[in-house]
C-alpha cells in the first residue's frame, strides 16, 4: 500500500458519537466537564443524538467544541416520517454530521449511494459529512478490505465531485468498534494511506483533508494512533461518553501534531 503523506499539514480533529446515549443532566455533565479540561490542541466535537441538539448548541455557545448529528435524510423535506432533514439541523448551525456510520449501513440498510446522497445534501447546507468507511472482519479475512473502503469512498467522490475535498473522511474498520479490538497504528495507517492516494487521484486538496480512524480509541492507544502520518485525530464511540477519557483523547493530538 502506499503512503502518500511525507508531512503533517493538517489540523487533527477528534468526534465524539454519543450514538443512542444520554440524558439531559448525563449530557449537561459531560459538556461542563469537557470544557473545564479545554481548551485543546486541534479541532473538536460532539455528535449527539437529534432531540439533545439543541441542548447541545446551548451549552456549547462560545465554545471552541463544535456539534453534530449522527445521521439525516437524504430528502429536503416531504413526507418522510421519522427522518431529519438537513436543512432542519442547518437552522441550528449543526456543523457536522455523521454519514455511513456502519451501524446504520448494517442495521438500516443504507447503501454506498445513500451515503454519498446524504453527503451531497449536507454539503449543500452548508454542513461538513463525516463520511464512515470501513469492512467487516468476514471482508478483512478474505483480504477485501482495501476494495471494501474504496467501493465505500468512490460511491461519496463520484456524487460529490470536486466537492469530495470538503469532507471528512472516517476509517472505522466494524470489527473494531465497540469491541476493544483496536486496529494496529500500522494497520489503520494502512487503509488511510489508500483513502488519501484515492482522494489524491479525485482532488488537488486531499493532502489537506482529515481522515479520522474509529473503532476502540482509547486513551492509551490514542497517541500512536493520531500519530500515525495519514491519521488525522479519531471518530470515538464508548470513549465518548466520558469526559475524562474523551478529554484525555483530546489530549492526545496535542502531543502529536505542531
Ligand atoms: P467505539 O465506536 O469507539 O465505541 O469503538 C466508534 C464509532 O462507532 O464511531
Amino acid at each position: 500500500m502506499v503512503n502518500v503523506t511525507t508531512a503533517h499539514t493538517r489540523r487533527n480533529l477528534v468526534v465524539g458519537n454519543w450514538k443512542m446515549n444520554g440524558s439531559r443532566a448525563a449530557n449537561a455533565a459531560l459538556l461542563n466537564d469537557l470544557h473545564a479540561a479545554g481548551p485543546f490542541n486541534g479541532d473538536v466535537a460532539v455528535c449527539a443524538p437529534f432531540p439533545y441538539l439543541a441542548d447541545v448548541a446551548l451549552a456549547l455557545q462560545g465554545s471552541r467544541v463544535a456539534w453534530g448529528a449522527q445521521d439525516c435524510s437524504a430528502h429536503e423535506s416531504g413526507a418522510y416520517t421519522g427522518e431529519v432533514s438537513v436543512g432542519m439541523l442547518a437552522e441550528f448551525a449543526c456543523r457536522y454530521v455523521l454519514v455511513g456510520h456502519s451501524e446504520r449501513r448494517a442495521m438500516h440498510a443504507e447503501t454506498d449511494q445513500l451515503v454519498a446522497d446524504k453527503a451531497k445534501i449536507a454539503l449543500a447546507h452548508g454542513l461538513t459529512p463525516i463520511v464512515c468507511v470501513g469492512e467487516t472482519l468476514a471482508e478483512r479475512e478474505a483480504g477485501q478490505t482495501e476494495a471494501v473502503v474504496k467501493r465505500q469512498l468512490s460511491a461519496v467522490i463520484h456524487t460529490l465531485a470536486h466537492c469530495i475535498s470538503q469532507v471528512v473522511v472516517a476509517y472505522e474498520p466494524v470489527w473494531a468498534i465497540g469491541t476493544s479490538k483496536t486496529a494496529s497504528p500500522e494497520q489503520a495507517q494502512a487503509v488511510h494511506a489508500v483513502l488519501r492516494a484515492q482522494l489524491q487521484a479525485a482532488t488537488e486538496k486531499a493532502q489537506h483533508m482529515q481522515i479520522l480512524y474509529g473503532g476502540s480509541v482509547k486513551a492509551d492507544n490514542a497517541v500512536q494512533l493520531f500519530s500515525q502520518p495519514d491519521i488525522d485525530g479519531g471518530l470515538i464511540g464508548g470513549a465518548s461518553l466520558k469526559a475524562a477519557d474523551f478529554a484525555a483523547i483530546c489530549k492526545a493530538m496535542g502531543s502529536t501534531r505542531a
